[in-house]
């Protein structure tokens, strides 16, 4: 290690996004000295140069190390990821060159701060380029130090803060609901189920029902919470802890409902695009990206049937065996339109597309009816290229009688629903709201494959670590 030329002016500590304001040196006039803090994130040496990007979760920086520090044990030996503090000064790029900031900083002195050891070395970039599914997964806790990973957790947490705002702007008021709770929401098929002192409990699939009760006196009201399901199937969508985006709002009708789901998503990308730090993120993870235009596409659920059938996209009967005749055949009224099929259509299309009006068989107990036609519900499901379903909403039942003759419809004992049922009772109101997966939502902001890149941590069948 070279000791510090104490001749040298004492450096401005900056963090790698704080580049403006310093001044640039050039070879025969001095700029500011600077200290950054960082791991190296590449390395390469070139001739008598050692060239290192350092990160610090702000930005990148090209550092250049030459003349005796190069000589050093220490840099002779750097591994990927060891932490440093290195000062110096900023010098502009020679012509043709290129890294981040436009700017390298020409390191007069560093000091290794924790060395990484070497056999991880590969995790952040060859693991990323050839390693298999289960590696990645465990070995998550390095992923994330690589550029795409945390660049979708750079947009992700842009994207609550757009949804924050967004509702700031239309009033609505954000509460937090339990996530322990006694009451399934959406089907008794994915809950999980656990031992709440000598109480059977789940954990919550939906706040829903909770945010309905705010509405006398909260108005429009939104809530961003784990919710829980668990999934049995491995598909790229579904994962067993997710963040959930819900709203709920009063005295509306299903119309408002669409129109307002249109200006939240729309203005949510507005905002997101707005940021030019964030704007950056997604255009590197997703440079095709194009802000959906108003008015979505809107389909009833009866003419996506027809559709499907006039693009020969069959239903598949997962409840018959494998080579049973009967398995593939046409859509008909009635049939859950599967993830395959809708993801086909969704393609196809291209756009975003609110699908509306459900047949209330494969919809959930509370969905109110088209007063139009008794057969489906005031429902929509909007759905995004490459993704499929992102929200699923609804019209709640308002009239007492009618929630009653649903909780018979679907077996569900009101009993311990009677604070839900309440809601008829005291004041009712035509009111809807909806909720929408926050990773199905970056899987198609920022074009990945699997909702399962769109979460610190995914948790899904038998994935419950790191
Ligand atoms: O369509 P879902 O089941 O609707 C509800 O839970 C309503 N109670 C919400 C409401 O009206 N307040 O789920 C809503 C959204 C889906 O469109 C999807 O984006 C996401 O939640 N979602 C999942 N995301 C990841 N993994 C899963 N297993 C998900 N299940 C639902």
């Amino acid at each position: 290690v070279l000791d510090e030329d104490s001749s040298l002016p004492a450096a401005k500590r900056i963090r790698l996004d704080e580049t403006e304001g310093v001044t640039l040196g050039t070879a025969d006039k001095p700029g500011t000295r600077v200290k950054v803090l960082g791991r190296v994130h590449r390395s390469r040496t070139q001739k008598e140069v050692m060239f290192i990007t350092l990160k610090d979760g702000y930005g990148q920086m090209q550092v250049v190390f030459g003349g005796q520090l190069i000589k050093t044990y220490a840099a002779m030996t750097l591994t990927l990821e060891t932490s440093i503090e290195i000062k110096g000064q900023l010098r502009e790029l020679p012509p043709k060159a290129s890294a981040p900031l436009n700017r390298e900083l020409h390191a007069d002195y560093f000091r290794i701060i924790g060395a990484a050891a070497g056999d991880k070395e590969a995790i952040t970039n060859k693991v990323q380029a050839d390693g298999d599914n289960q590696t990645l997964l465990d070995q998550r806790h390095l992923v994330l130090r690589g550029d795409n990973a945390s660049n979708v957790m750079k947009v992700r947490a842009a994207v609550l803060r757009a949804f924050r705002q967004a509702y700031l702007e239309t009033r609505c008021l954000e509460v937090a609901p339990p996530s322990m709770v006694q009451t399934q929401v959406e089907g008794g098929a994915t809950l999980f189920g656990f031992k709440y002192y000598d109480q059977e409990a789940y954990l919550t699939q939906s706040s829903q029902l909770y945010l309905e009760t705010c509405l006398p006196s909260m108005g429009d009201v939104f809530c961003i919470c784990p919710s829980f399901r668990a999934e049995r199937s491995l598909t790229r969508r579904h994962l067993a802890e997710y963040m959930h985006i819900e709203a709920e709002l009063d005295f509306i009708t299903f119309d408002d409902l669409l129109s307002h789901l249109e200006h939240v998503i729309c203005r949510v990308v507005d905002l997101i695009l707005a940021d030019p730090v964030t704007a950056a993120y997604v255009k590197d993870l997703n440079s095709k990206f194009q802000p959906p235009s108003r008015p979505f596409k809107r389909m009833k659920y009866a003419d996506a049937i027809e559709w499907l059938n006039e693009h020969k996209i069959d239903f598949d009967d997962d409840e018959l065996p494998e080579d049973d005749p009967q398995r593939k055949r046409p859509h008909r009224f009635g049939d859950d339109i599967a993830e395959a099929a809708e993801r086909k259509m969704t393609d196809i299309l291209n756009v975003p597309i609110f699908l509306t009006h459900f047949p209330a068989e494969i919809k959930a107990f509370y969905m109110s009816r088209d007063p139009a036609d008794r057969r489906v519900t005031e429902s929509v499901d909007v759905l995004m290229p490459n993704v499929g379903e992102i929200v699923g909403g609804s019209m709640r039942i308002s009239d007492y009688d009618e929630l009653m003759a649903a909780y018979k419809r679907v077996e569900i004992d009101a009993t311990p629903y009677y604070w839900y049922t309440d809601q008829r009772k005291y004041g009712t109101s035509p009111h809807g709201g909806y909720g929408l997966g926050l990773e199905r939502f970056l899987a198609w902001l920022c074009d990945r494959h699997t909702v399962r890149d769109c979460v610190l941590y995914p948790r899904f069948v038998n994935r419950c670590t790191p």
